[in-house]
């Protein structure tokens, strides 16, 4: 373990009782690999928030609506059936865990999630979702906005380097010719959009554990999130 990265059992619990473990962090470092393996191990259930805005970004791009005609994104937001089950997303009925991943959708997906109007109803949806049962929940402002309760909240990060040399390790093993410069650059444009937006911008949680996974693997990042929950509860 790396010495940047405090012992699970040194780390302070939240009080409160919410059964729920909030992860946050930037793009690409993780978060949903991580989340839904601390999941299965807990025998948890598990949300990926960031698919569900993707979904409702998808569903924006599909209708042609443009995000500056508000009564038309009303109607579309009042209507927007998001579902997710046995790790894929669902927009009505229609799966649609692979249009979500398209670079068209990862473009527009920046403009939505920092749409205040937008945030409201997911983070509606969310917080129904997760007001029964045992969740492992991530995103970008889970611990600070969505559950504040959750007891127990990690601030995944990665160095930019890190986070897009596993991100061009991904795109070579899809079979791709990713360029590692352009990899970077495009996480670092969103790093900015998500921790500069007016809405809910990323940042930790006061009383989030940072957990920085540059030189850790994923089994080892998954150990501690599941010690650390162990040790507190
Ligand atoms: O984690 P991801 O890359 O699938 O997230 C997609 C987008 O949604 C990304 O631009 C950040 C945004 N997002 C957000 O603003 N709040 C969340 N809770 C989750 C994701």
């Amino acid at each position: 373990m790396d010495q940047r990265n405090p012992a699970p059992q040194n780390v302070r619990m939240t009080g409160s009782a919410l059964p729920l473990i909030a992860i946050d962090g930037p793009s690409g470092v993780g978060k949903s690999t991580t989340a839904r393996r601390v999941a299965e191990r807990l025998g948890w259930q598990y949300l990926d928030t960031g698919a569900m805005y993707r979904a409702a970004a998808l569903a924006i791009l599909r209708t042609g609506i443009p995000l500056e005609d508000r009564p038309s994104l009303e109607r579309l937001l009042a209507g927007l059936d998001l579902t997710q089950e046995g790790g894929r997303m669902y927009l009505a009925s229609e799966d649609v865990s692979e249009a979500i991943r398209s670079q068209e959708v990862t473009r527009m997906v920046t403009p939505v999630s920092a749409d205040a109007r937008v945030r409201e109803v997911l983070v509606d949806q969310q917080r129904h979702i997760g007001s029964r049962g045992h969740w492992v929940v991530d995103g970008r402002d889970i611990g600070t906005v969505v559950f504040t309760q959750a007891c127990c909240k990690v601030f995944l990060t990665a160095s930019p380097e890190a986070r897009a040399r596993r991100r061009f390790l991904e795109l070579l093993a899809k079979g791709q010719s990713p360029n590692f410069e352009e990899v970077l650059a495009d996480l670092q444009r969103r790093d900015t959009a998500d921790s500069t937006r007016a809405v809910a911008p990323l940042r930790k949680a006061e009383d989030a554990v940072e957990l920085d996974s540059s030189d850790l693997s994923l089994d080892q990042v998954v150990d501690w999130i599941v010690a650390r929950h162990q040790a507190h509860s």
